[in-house]
């Protein structure tokens, strides 16, 4: 597959207007996507179980326009939004050649988040992943009828221009996104894990303890820049594709404590990029830090097979298999709550992906 498959070299459509809706989770990688090239290609392969709790709902109305310029308009949560139209725009920009209907109409964006926006989760995953969706079923309502399998591939390689992470959000329980040499990916879609996964990592429950809710201290686009040029990025990049690799196996096998150290090491590794580069940054709070303490502690003592790992940021996103759900949200609850702003947490599960709903 190459670029050139996605193109949609001319349509005619007497289509006036139209609705479409989806809703698309977010997803939590367990091998980390930490670096890009040109046209959001990733300098390593990453692979991530998809949420279901954690989504965006994204409804877009159509109506033909005159006029050659790019139109729509953002309601976010119910009101009007001005700031997330840059962003939109540069997407729109992006997947133009793929989409040549953008110019010939209006669009009217309506989205909201099962979560706070304020949470510190970040939102670009399933905001991106839930409009890519939608203009999908915009251009299969003028007209262009796909196979199933060529839809999802579209929409995952158009929501990864919009966010790398995005692409990711399509499909579940499992997504591996970038060329590797282990299993069948590639740099412009994410590619569903068809394995058959162990009974231990069915139903995987993830729940976010939200340390830190303020507006990220490092935007994504800035973080993966750091890796030009990082003194550990070559050595990175090659772990990166041994851990998913053997991530692959574990999967399989259901060697829950080999997952857990891959894991953790991965979030452990993706902060001490952050922490190695120039400028460097700390995105770990002191919460942050009593969080993990706490679960090494409790895995000591209990033999739990709870872990962490974390994102670009201080919250944690505490993984345990479904098996352990009472035993772990007990343990939440008693002793790491204290740890979260306002007492907040998140209890998530693994899903199998978006769903369209209009
Ligand atoms: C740390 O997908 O948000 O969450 O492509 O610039 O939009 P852009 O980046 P983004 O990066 C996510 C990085 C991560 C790890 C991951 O999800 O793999």
């Amino acid at each position: 597959m190459t670029e050139q498959n996605f193109t949609l070299k001319s349509y005619t459509s007497n289509v006036e207007n139209g609705s479409v809706k989806w809703e698309s989770p977010s997803n939590i990688a367990l091998v980390k996507y930490w670096g890009k090239k040109e046209n959001q290609i990733p300098e390593n392969p990453s692979i991530s179980f998809t949420l279901s709790n954690c989504k965006t709902i994204t409804e877009v109305t159509y109506k033909k326009k005159e006029g050659n310029d790019f139109s729509f308009d953002v309601i976010f949560e119910g009101e009007n939004n001005e700031a997330f139209k840059p962003k939109i725009k540069t997407f729109f920009e992006r997947i133009e050649t793929y989409m040549p209907f953008l110019r010939d109409y209006h669009f009217k964006i309506k989205t909201s988040n099962t979560f706070p926006h304020s949470s510190g989760i970040a939102s670009s995953a399933s905001g991106m992943s839930a409009l890519a969706l939608c203009l999908m079923s915009v251009e299969e309502d003028l007209g262009i009828d796909y196979s199933d399998e060529y839809f999802n591939q579209k929409a995952s390689f158009l929501a990864r221009l919009g966010s790398g992470s995005a692409c990711r959000s399509i499909e579940g329980e499992l997504v591996v996104w970038g060329e590797n040499e282990s299993t069948e990916s590639s740099d412009l879609f994410g590619v569903k894990f068809e394995d058959e996964i162990h009974p231990n990592f069915q139903n995987y429950q993830d729940a976010i303890l939200l340390v830190d809710k303020g507006e990220k201290q490092v935007s994504s686009t800035v973080g993966h820049k750091l890796m030009y040029g990082h003194p550990f990025a070559k050595k990175r990049f090659t772990q990166a594709h041994e851990n998913l690799s053997e991530l692959k196996d574990i999967l399989i096998s259901g060697n829950l404590k080999r997952f857990i150290e891959v894991v953790e090491s991965e979030a452990l590794t993706l902060h001490a990029m952050m922490m190695t580069s120039m400028p460097y940054f700390i995105l770990m709070k002191p919460n942050t830090l009593e969080i993990i303490n706490k679960i090494w502690q409790f895995r000591a003592e209990t033999g739990s097979n709870i872990c962490f790992t974390l994102d670009a940021g201080a919250n944690v996103h505490v993984l345990f298999p479904k098996a352990e759900a009472d035993k772990v949200y007990e343990f939440i609850k008693t002793q790491l709550v204290v740890y979260c702003q306002n007492g907040h947490y998140i209890c998530d599960v693994v899903g199998k992906g978006a769903k369209k709903i209009g």
